[in-house]
């Protein structure tokens, strides 16, 4: 099988170029995310040895690894690898492609921010879920937060129109124009952005997708590759409205645009 090399996966993308960037346009100075994976690794009795996934710029595999737990992040973006060992220091960075890996064994693997979604194909998905059953230790735990395939069945608001957003980061402001369409016989959520910047650089289009995976489907899946599903819920997460809060309890419902992944490996 190949895949996409990084240059056509992960680079030309500016925030995954530009982890400063990545940082600036999705702050999360309360380390909700690390937060709220700690929380569910310890609610169900996850073992110390962590492998965060898809990473990014470390911060949440920084967050494990200050709560005590033996953390490795790994990641297909060289930019994201340096600016995490640079600005997120404790955790080993490791190049490595979700898609298709082996890089020890592991009592927990999270994969945050729809980071899962970039396995595009079903054997791109097995790639993902055969690498995190060869690499847990037994009874080890997948846990992973994502859009929601589902939440599309129905609904347009997130396609109707594009959403323009703006940030500013050292004194340059950075306007964004994000168009999504389905790519109903692909299962994809393709994404064109537009970026400009009052620095004088000339605009830059960007293209990108995520999977769209829908809780059956994902169900179905994880139980082939020797999973349990321990919970899949849309609420409350790091990146729900309200945001997850210490203490609280998963909802029982999968219709929001945001998936919770809880899964233990049982055989
Ligand atoms: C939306 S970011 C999420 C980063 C981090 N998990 C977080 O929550 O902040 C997605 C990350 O996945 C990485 N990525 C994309 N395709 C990948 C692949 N095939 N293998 C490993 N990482 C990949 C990107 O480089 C990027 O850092």
């Amino acid at each position: 099988m190949t895949y996409a090399s990084e240059r056509e996966t992960t680079r030309g993308n500016l925030l995954i170029d530009s982890p400063e960037l990545y940082e600036a346009r999705f702050p999360d100075h309360q380390r909700l995310a690390g937060r709220w994976a700690e929380d569910v690794l310890r609610r169900y009795g996850a073992g110390p040895r962590v492998l965060d996934i898809g990473c990014g710029t470390g911060r949440d595999a920084a967050y494990l690894h200050g709560a005590g737990r033996t953390v490795a992040g790994s990641d297909l973006s060289t930019a994201m690898l340096e600016y995490a060992r640079a600005h997120h220091p404790g955790p080993e960075y490791r190049h490595a492609d979700l898609r298709g890996f082996d890089l020890g064994t592991f009592d927990a693997v999270v994969c945050l921010d729809s980071a899962l979604l970039y396995c595009h194909t079903d054997d791109e998905l097995d790639g993902f879920l055969g690498s995190c059953r060869a690499g847990l230790a037994p009874g080890g735990l997948l846990v992973a937060e994502m859009r929601n395939g589902a939440f599309f069945l129905g609904r347009t608001e997130l396609l109707d129109a594009p959403t323009v957003n703006t940030f500013s980061h050292h004194g340059t402001c950075y306007r964004s124009t994000t168009t999504l369409y389905l790519d109903r016989a692909a299962q994809l959520l393709r994404r064109t952005r537009v970026w400009t910047a009052d620095d004088g650089s000339p605009p830059v289009e960007q293209r990108s997708a995520w999977r769209l995976l829908f809780p059956q489907e994902l169900r179905h899946r994880l139980t082939a590759h020797g999973f349990t599903v321990l919970g899949l819920y849309d609420r409350p997460g790091p990146r729900t409205e309200p945001p997850w809060r210490e203490g609280d309890d998963a909802a029982t419902t999968v219709d929001a645009d945001r998936l919770h992944l809880v899964a233990r490996l049982t055989r």
